[in-house]
């Protein structure tokens, strides 16, 4: 598929077999080993390595990305954890300080059994960032040891939008090592490889699979020396998806497109509208948070770096009591968490115990799904109400 065609193109059309009179879908192989004859050297021998299904998935998101190499994980979790472990024991970490709370969990305890070194920055505050990476880069260097500077751009879950082509230009002109989790925007909103970033992890469970029925990661890079550590991170650990999961993950990518124009627009309206409800004082809703909305405070940047404004949106109700109450009422709504899927989903955040007291109690993330709008608003407007009562 040439690089000329738009994304939403090849996002269709990438990775079908080429021959004549084939099927119009990669074959899906389901085997843990490959056949040999010792007189041959072969290029597939145990599928832990990896199989050719794989080859199509991790290709196309490669290209989405804009990106020369593509790997999948098991998770976007071991997706992570293989990208984290590049550095040596006594490295350094930057992550902002709400990044998804399972990869601030996992950082968090690698610091404690002293892995390595974790700093937490407001990855908004482009002065902070670029201030910590100066000085934890100086650090570093002194001590002979390497840096990376993690990124999530929107936050999970707390949508902050990082200055990411300033951090990533400035981080490699230090010889910091950036990697940046574009799972939120997704490659048709920002492409990070395109502004310097070294590997760009994804968890494919959300946006690109969209149907909430797999789990999996993947890193995408132009680094083919980092590409073939991680592929060899990956066989070490035994983190690979299986072919049933290559299947639907692939099977969902292709209608990414679509689906996200049409979660997009229900999020942009449902957005704007929920926000006029913060000043019906009779309702348990304190603020709206999105970044295509004027008053969030990146939305100048949001508007210049991505190429839409995604799919999740915050609410902030008064407290514990009054967010657990609307998420006992919705109906169309489903409580559970993860995002992305064609569903909408809804949250509270600090039912894990993992997410800082930075989120608030009362802050339910929404990951709003293809659904006719008027009905998830009216929805939430009574779950919203019925709280109120409670
Ligand atoms: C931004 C982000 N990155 C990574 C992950 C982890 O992905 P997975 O659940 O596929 O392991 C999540 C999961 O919620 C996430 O939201």
């Amino acid at each position: 598929m040439a690089m000329t065609h738009h994304r939403r193109t090849r996002i269709v059309a990438a990775g079908r077999p080429h021959e004549p009179n084939s099927p119009v879908n990669p074959a899906v192989d389901f085997t843990s080993t490959f056949t040999y004859r010792p007189s041959v050297e072969y290029p597939q021998v145990y599928a832990r390595e990896g199989i050719p299904s794989f080859g199509p998935l991790e290709q196309l998101l490669a290209e989405l990305e804009g990106g020369a190499h593509g790997l999948l994980f098991s998770s976007g979790q071991s997706a992570i954890s293989a990208m984290i472990s590049q550095l040596p024991l006594g490295g350094h970490l930057i992550i902002p300080r709400h990044a998804y709370m399972g990869f601030s969990s996992m950082a968090q305890q690698m610091a404690e059994k002293g892995m390595l070194t974790l700093h937490r920055v407001d990855i908004a505050d482009t002065e902070q960032v670029l201030t910590t990476v100066r000085e934890v880069a100086a650090d570093a260097q002194a001590a002979g040891t390497t840096v990376i500077l993690w990124i999530e751009s929107p936050t999970n879950p707390m949508l902050e939008v990082a200055d990411v082509p300033v951090l990533l230009a400035e981080a490699k002109s230090l010889g910091v090592t950036t990697a940046v989790d574009n799972t939120f925007a997704t490659p048709l909103r920002q492409n990070p490889l395109q502004h310097g970033a070294d590997v760009v992890i994804h968890s494919v469970t959300k946006f690109l699979s969209g149907h909430s029925d797999v789990i999996m990661g993947a890193a995408l890079t132009n680094d083919a020396e980092l590409h073939a550590t991680l592929r060899a991170h990956r066989n070490l650990h035994g983190t690979i998806p299986g072919p049933m999961e290559v299947f639907l993950a692939l099977r969902g990518v292709r209608t990414l497109a679509v689906r996200l124009d049409a979660a997009e627009r229900n999020a942009g309206y449902l957005a704007s509208r929920l926000s006029d409800l913060t000043n019906d004082e009779t309702l348990p809703l304190v603020d709206v948070s999105y970044p295509g909305l004027p008053g969030h405070p990146q939305f100048d940047r949001a508007a210049r770096l991505l190429r839409g404004f995604g799919a999740i949106i915050t609410i902030e109700t008064t407290n514990r009591r009054a967010a657990d109450a609307v998420l006992e009422a919705v109906e169309v709504w489903t409580p559970a968490t993860s995002l992305g899927g064609v569903e909408s989903l809804a949250e509270r955040r600090r039912r894990h115990p993992g997410e800082p007291d930075t989120v608030p109690e009362g802050l339910i993330r929404l990951s709003v799904g293809i659904e006719d709008p008027e009905d998830l608003y009216t929805d939430l407007l009574r779950a919203l109400r019925s709280a109120a009562d409670n």
